[in-house]
């Protein structure tokens, strides 16, 4: 995977916002989301930092960050596919655009393929429900899919 992400300018950027928020009680957590938003993902190497910096240990921080389903711990492709699995997609058949999408792409959900390009996440409703069932990828919604037009929608990116 590329690590491209932990570049020295974007470490600059999180000793700034490290600074910032440093005296602040309950700090911890605006700092990890802001370190997401310019990282993209906590890695360790992320969470490391940030440990040193604010004197929390590795272990703490860990614990936060896989608590939270909203923290990611690996970087997210370039693209990132998300099939809703809320209820209306689901029941018009939104696990086989899902099991469709690994098929074609190799990636399982809440994974990012090795060269980096698709991200696979199941999501809840989006609130596109008469569109079901519905695909996203990045911005771009795709609706009332059926599995012969995941090959199309792919071949896009
Ligand atoms: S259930 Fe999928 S958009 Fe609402």
């Amino acid at each position: 995977m590329d690590k491209g992400y932990l570049s020295n300018e974007n470490f600059v950027r999180l000793d700034d916002v490290i600074e910032e928020h440093k005296e602040k009680r309950g700090a911890l957590m605006p700092v990890l989301h802001e370190a997401q938003k310019i990282f993209g993902c906590l890695s360790l190497e992320v969470q490391q930092k940030i440990s040193e910096k604010m004197s929390v240990p590795l272990s703490e921080i860990y614990g936060v960050v896989t608590f939270y389903s909203q923290f990611t711990l690996e970087p997210k492709g370039k693209y990132t596919i998300g099939v809703c699995l809320g209820t209306a997609c689901y029941v018009r058949g939104s696990q086989a655009i899902v099991d469709k999408v690994t098929e074609l792409t190799g990636v399982e959900v809440g994974k990012t393929s090795p060269d980096g390009k698709f991200s696979l996440e199941a999501t809840r409703c989006i609130g596109a429900c008469g569109l079901a069932p519905v695909l996203t990828v990045n911005e771009e919604v795709y609706g009332r899919l059926t599995v012969e037009d995941i090959p199309g929608i792919l071949a896009k990116y």
